[in-house]
């Protein structure tokens, strides 16, 4: 296809705002997925992603499309996700475009993440077209949305694209000015290859499946291909595109899309960010990659059934393939046994691999509270990283100790600016700016501890706003504070997988919560139960679990079947996400517990 024909774009949005909506109706108007068999949304591939309504693998589609003036155009639609956790996956999606639609929910308005991703457009150069979704709805105030977008993006909005993503309405002109108003890309065909690798997954039948955006030159099958930074080559086994179901393509030319494969084993063998050249001409100028992703938060993994550990070890081997932001490696805990710990890059990405691996590979785990990496420098010298709390060295070796900050970003209405100061000063966030981006909305920032974000931060800045606030954050830099760890003993003896590490102010009221919290999630049992929370070898709170009462018991041998079996169903049930610690049954939500204390 000829450049000036093919127009490669994404749509970016805040959350629920209707990105997947939209992105539906484009494909059924353009006649690609009819509306018939379009029983859910195509474009999110897995179940659990239409369950929780979010995308979480790129996913491109190409659509031909013949336009008002007779012209045939091919429209490279390039999904992108929308949480925060996964920004890193729509910076590199956004490189493979020219423009990017910004749908905004014409209800709602600008909201944080609307700003991180237009951020992210802007700073790959793409063309930008306000969209406002959702403008049937009668709460929909699409010239109060558009000034909003002006001052607070300072975009053009004079004439938006107005449109209902769930009824329809609007959306062929939107396709219409997709083809008038984005850039075609540019290319020399005749240069060397560069073709820029934006996402790529492992296939059980194929291998290493590629998707990438050339830029200049060109790529048939046969071709013998050339990864730039490793300098390995391959043969181009199958060339072709999604829409939606894969079709193959002879040949590829500068600013089209597409997916090779090339009996590449690994993930590693093609890199997001890297370059394909030729082997017989290479580029010397490849594309400048994009900064690699580091997991932020780390996980104890454990097998429910310790006999079950070499089966996780081969699920996760298995979702690495497709997740290259999740890392695993073994580790043992006195409490727990063998298992993993595993990073991941927030709290989402924790639930979406928890949630496959039960689904996908019948894993039973137990799953430990996240913990951020601490930097340790010990007083001989030393410079350590701690994932895992129970494993920070003793206070008498530690000469400072550092946690990472996060800028946060958070949208409010006027309203709820005072409870949001006071949430975030609750969880030591230093106030650097405040401004109002219309009469009634506030753009907060603030510089705070990562681990207070990642606790319940979320939850509680919904609960405290009516669920109006938004939120955007970043990691910045490292800074040293005043941390301990808090220990959690059960029946006297120390559970390494409770351990956490807290503000030293807070740890009094912390542990005593922890302890409480702990006290509701693990159930009675013929003994009594002693739950203590520790700093060091001071005891600072203690709750008490009280036994079973033996006539309580005796009743459950009883005469009465159906209560019987009723109860040893409810075991059986129990028992999936379970623990058993000397003879203590410790269920999976106690050692989350520590995420609800704070
Ligand atoms: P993710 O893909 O999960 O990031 O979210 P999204 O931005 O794609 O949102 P999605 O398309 O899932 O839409 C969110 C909700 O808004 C859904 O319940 C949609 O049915 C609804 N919705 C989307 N577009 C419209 C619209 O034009 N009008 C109305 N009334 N509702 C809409």
């Amino acid at each position: 296809t000829d450049t000036k024909n093919i127009r490669n774009f994404s749509i970016i949005a805040h959350i629920d705002h209707g990105k997947s909506t939209l992105a539906d109706r484009i494909l059924e108007l353009t006649g690609v997925v009819s509306a018939r068999e379009q029983k859910a949304q195509y474009l999110d591939k897995m179940d659990l992603e239409r369950e929780r309504g979010i995308t979480i693998k790129a996913q491109t589609v190409r659509i031909p499309y013949t336009a008002k003036d007779g012209g045939q155009y091919v429209l490279n639609l390039i999904d992108t996700p929308g949480h925060v956790d996964f920004s890193y996956e729509v910076s590199r999606s956004l490189a493979a475009c020219e423009g990017a639609l910004l749908v905004v929910d014409a209800s709602q308005g600008v909201e944080a993440q609307t700003l991180a991703n237009v951020y992210l457009a802007l700073d790959n150069d793409l063309e930008v077209l306000p969209v406002l979704n959702k403008i049937d709805l009668p709460s929909a105030e699409p010239e109060r949305v558009s000034k909003e977008i002006e001052e607070v993006i300072g975009l053009d909005c004079t004439d938006p694209a107005l449109v209902s993503a769930k009824s329809g309405l609007g959306v062929a002109d939107l396709i219409e000015r997709i083809v008038t108003m984005l850039p075609p890309p540019k290319g020399d065909a005749a240069a060397p290859l560069r073709a820029l690798i934006f996402d790529s997954w492992y296939d059980t039948y194929l291998g290493v499946v590629v998707l990438f955006r050339v830029l200049d030159g060109s790529l048939k099958k046969g071709d013998r291909i050339r990864i730039y930074s490793s300098g390995r080559e391959f043969e181009v086994m199958k060339l072709g595109v999604f829409s939606p179901e894969s079709v193959e393509v002879a040949q590829f030319g500068p600013g089209e899309v597409g997916f090779l494969c090339a009996n590449m084993k690994e993930l590693s063998d093609a890199p997001v960010g890297d370059t394909v050249t030729k082997a017989d001409r290479p580029t010397d100028t490849p594309f400048p990659g994009f900064k690699k992703v580091k997991p932020m938060v780390f996980s104890g993994l454990y097998p429910v059934e310790p006999n079950e550990y070499e089966m996780l070890k081969v699920a996760l081997e298995k979702l690495q393939l497709n997740d290259a932001a999740f890392t695993f490696e073994p580790e043992t805990s006195k409490a727990l046994g063998f298992g993993f710990r595993c990073g991941f890059l927030g709290l989402l990405h924790i639930e979406i691999i928890q949630e496959r691996l039960e689904r996908e590979f019948q894993a039973r785990l137990i799953t430990t509270a996240p913990s951020v990496i601490y930097k340790v420098d010990t007083t001989d010298g030393r410079h350590l990283q701690i994932d895992n709390p129970s494993l920070l060295p003793d206070p008498s070796t530690i000469a400072a100790l550092y946690e990472p900050y996060a800028r946060v970003e958070i949208h409010v209405p006027n309203d709820f600016v005072g409870n949001v100061l006071g949430l975030c000063e609750e969880k030591r966030g230093i106030q650097k700016d405040m401004k109002y981006l219309t009469a009634s909305r506030v753009v907060i920032t603030y510089e705070m501890p990562f681990a207070e974000i990642m606790y319940d931060f979320f939850d509680k800045l919904k609960s405290s706003t009516k669920g109006y606030a938004s939120l955007d954050y970043e990691i910045i830099d490292y800074r040293q504070s005043d941390l301990v760890r808090l220990d959690i003993l059960i029946n006297t003896e120390a559970v390494d997988a409770f351990s956490v590490i807290v503000h030293r102010q807070s740890a009094y009221p912390f542990g005593r919560s922890l302890a409480e919290k702990l006290k509701k999630s693990i159930p009675r049992q013929m003994f009594e139960v002693i739950i203590q929370a520790a700093i060091g070898n001071k005891i600072i709170a203690k709750e008490r679990v009280a036994p079973f009462r033996k006539d309580v018991i005796a009743k459950c041998y009883g005469g009465d079947i159906t209560r019987k079996r009723k109860l040893l169903e409810k075991q059986k049930e129990g028992k999936r996400r379970m623990r058993r610690m000397g003879n203590v049954e410790i269920p999976q939500e106690a050692f989350l517990a520590v995420l609800k204390a704070g």
